[in-house]
């Protein structure tokens, strides 16, 4: 049984606090910290909280709390993760770990150095569908995972720190790209390099200084391309959807508007229908379990399980590192409008032979292009001399 210190009780705070109190059910909430003490007493108050305060040090430090939950906005993630680390108490910050690459780098460091648990609480890897995905890919249903593309869309986030650039550390990159990189680094396997990238980010809508939309293309060293697509201009709701195409199989995954609950009500419900959901009347795509649905309740499990058995978790700070380097290097795309080095210090993943990487053998001289079965039921089998590179075609 753990004892956390919950520092931020906003939108995620409080998925969190609803995820560790219905259903890991182990675990205590000791402390509860916000920025306004009133908020923080009346967030306790709900949920059966002992104590609350709006000194994130004076909870880090409550000497009955040996885990700390940082769901507080970007820019203080590196203040609660240093105190943390001081205290020698173990760590699981939300997303995006950091406001740039160096930072993030300086609190893995931090909770390294002090030898403490820490977990990236990235939920989107692990939703149900995504987890089971996963595991087929990596028992090679896909084969080589070739495309990884993953894209999180809505109208806009609901604070008023996520628009102001120095608080946020950018615009819908760094708050929905960090979801959609982690992603695809999932799925093309977190040993493979990320080598550069290429982005379009731009500022369609909003009065605000950083994107409100962008397009990015992260190239591994292994050839495979991960691309995210993310928006604060969206309309409709909010858009979360993964493709993810192999030399052997595809995955499309669709996590919210369309997950199989669709209503219609002319008079509206009188309520929350899902989270960025536009409206309460008319077609409605409600979501049954949002806190399952959106991988919350696996995640904690995760956490919690991978801290008992004393093993690293599924996602860790280096992850979060990875991705912040990742997001560095597509502001700096953006800016050249060129391809972008991605310069993670200290890689500890693999080295790739991209020599004939992916290409299938069909014989002792051939390699495999492609077979079809033609309309009048002929197989065709199209063939690629090893030694001489001829392109022949087969037909039976
Ligand atoms: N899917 C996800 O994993 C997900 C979803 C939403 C938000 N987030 C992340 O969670 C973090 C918080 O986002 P949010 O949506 O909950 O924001 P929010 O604006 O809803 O809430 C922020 C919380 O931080 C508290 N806070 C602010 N300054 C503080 C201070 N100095 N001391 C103590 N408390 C302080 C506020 O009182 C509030 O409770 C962000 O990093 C965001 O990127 C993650």
């Amino acid at each position: 049984m753990h004892k956390i210190a919950m520092i931020g009780t906003g939108l995620i705070g409080r998925f969190y606090t609803m995820s560790l109190l219905n259903f890991r059910g182990k675990d205590e909430i000791k402390v509860v910290c916000a920025s306004k003490p009133e908020s923080a007493a009346k967030f306790a108050q709900e949920f059966g909280i002992p104590r609350s305060t709006a000194d994130m040090a004076e909870a880090i430090r409550d000497p009955e709390v040996d885990t700390v939950i940082v769901a507080l906005p970007n820019y203080l993630h590196k203040k609660a993760v240093l105190l943390a680390a001081e205290a020698s108490k173990a760590v699981l910050c939300t997303k995006p770990l950091a406001i740039s690459g160096p930072e993030a780098l300086e609190m893995l460091e931090a909770v390294e150095k002090a030898g403490i648990f820490h977990g990236y609480l990235e939920d989107l890897v692990y939703t149900p569908k995504t987890l089971k995905a996963l595991a087929a890919a990596q028992k090679g249903a896909l084969g080589k995972v070739l495309w990884a593309r993953s894209r999180e869309t809505h109208g806009g986030p609901h604070s008023d720190w996520f628009w102001t650039k120095e608080l946020s550390g950018g615009g819908a990159i760094v708050d929905m790209g960090c979801h959609c990189i982690e992603i695809a680094r999932n799925f093309i396997g977190k040993g493979i390099r990320p080598a550069e990238v290429t982005c379009w980010a731009d500022t369609q809508v909003h009065p605000i200084d950083a994107e409100d939309h962008a397009v990015g293309l992260v190239r591994y060293e292994n050839g495979a391309i991960g691309q995210f697509e993310v928006s604060w201009t969206f309309r409709g709701g909010m858009d979360l959807r993964d493709e993810i195409a192999g030399t052997d199989g595809t995955v499309w995954l669709n996590h919210w508007l369309r997950t199989g609950f669709e209503m219609f009500t002319g008079v509206g419900q009188g309520g929350y229908v899902a989270e960025k959901a536009e409206g309460d009347t008319g077609w409605l795509f409600p979501v049954g379990d949002e806190i399952g649905s959106l991988g919350y309740v696996e995640m904690f499990m995760d956490m919690f399980n991978s801290m008992d058995k004393g093993v690293a978790p599924m996602e860790t700070f280096y992850d979060g590192y990875v991705v912040n380097t990742i997001i560095d290097a597509c502001y700096k795309a953006a800016a050249s409008k060129k391809w972008e080095p991605i310069e993670v210090k200290e890689w500890r993943g693999g080295q790739v032979n991209t020599e004939n990487a992916g290409l299938k053998a069909y014989d002792e001289q051939h390699f495999l292009i492609k077979e079809e079965k033609m309309p009048e039921g002929k197989l065709k089998i199209i063939l690629k001399d090893k030694k001489t590179g001829k392109v022949s075609q087969i037909i039976k």
